[in-house]
């Protein structure tokens, strides 16, 4: 087994039999000690959060496949906190795709001369450039064709994409009570197949969600969905 990446929140080897093996760890996104999914910094461990964001994940990637989506995932281990899937090539240097059911986060920051907090969205979708030092910008469907990042055929895949995925994550989400406000994806071409897949994973570190108006941190989302 090969290390070859060490992200903010995972570690990434590349196994004997080609495949990648994802390690979760308990670093979460966010600044000085407060949690934020749509943050580009390290903001604090929490003790367990590497396992519950497998758990979700699995949870997630296994109903998808079952629904025929196309993902990276193969299987996990809980106990290693360690997921095993398909290596994918990303966009460039990856894209950050955004599904927005209400206004918050950095959609209210920045539009938020014409949104009020929590305005309802119909699904919107959008995407951001994986660029730490550039704060992550978003990047219009003609960028993305113009700097050959991603062609407008492949951009139409995405968006049906991350808008049926995301459609069935707030649905399971609702059998709790809960709301999906906005959640993020990542997506990459399959080594082999060249399809487009989900890669990466679908935790309560990349998506906001509320309940009775009240937002509901990483670790709460898993056990409410897990076990509620
Ligand atoms: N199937 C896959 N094939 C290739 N790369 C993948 C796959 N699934 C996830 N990745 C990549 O593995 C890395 C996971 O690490 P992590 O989530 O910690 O990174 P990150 O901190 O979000 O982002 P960065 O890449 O900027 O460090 C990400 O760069 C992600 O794009
Ligand atoms: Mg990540």
């Amino acid at each position: 087994m090969k290390h070859i990446y060490t992200g903010k929140t995972k570690n990434v080897y590349e196994l004997e039999d080609g495949n990648y093996l994802l390690e979760f760890k308990d670093d979460v996104t966010g600044v000085d000690g407060v949690f934020d999914p749509g943050a580009n910094t390290v903001g604090l461990t929490i003790e367990g959060a590497g396992r519950a964001g497998l758990r979700l994940t699995k949870y997630f990637f296994e109903l998808l496949n079952e629904k025929g989506i196309p993902t990276h995932y193969i299987d996990a281990d809980i106990e290693k906190k360690t997921m095993k899937v398909k290596p994918a090539e990303t966009f460039g240097n990856g894209l950050e795709v955004i599904c927005r059911f209400r206004a918050v986060g950095s959609f209210l920051r920045r539009y938020g001369m014409y949104v009020k907090e929590g305005q309802p969205l119909d699904a919107f979708v959008e995407v951001t450039i994986k660029d730490d030092q550039r704060e992550d910008p978003p990047i219009s469907e003609d960028a993305l064709d113009m700097l050959g990042i991603l062609s407008k055929d492949e951009y139409k895949v995405l968006k049906e994409l991350t808008q049926k995925i995301a459609g069935i994550v707030k649905e399971e989400l609702a059998k709790k009570g809960i709301e999906l406000y906005d959640i993020k994806f990542e997506f990459g071409r399959d080594k082999e197949t060249n399809e487009i897949i989900l890669i990466d994973e679908i935790s309560g570190g990349n998506m906001r969600a509320y309940k009775d108006g009240k937002y509901i941190e990483p670790l709460e989302l898993e056990k409410l969905i897990l076990e509620g």
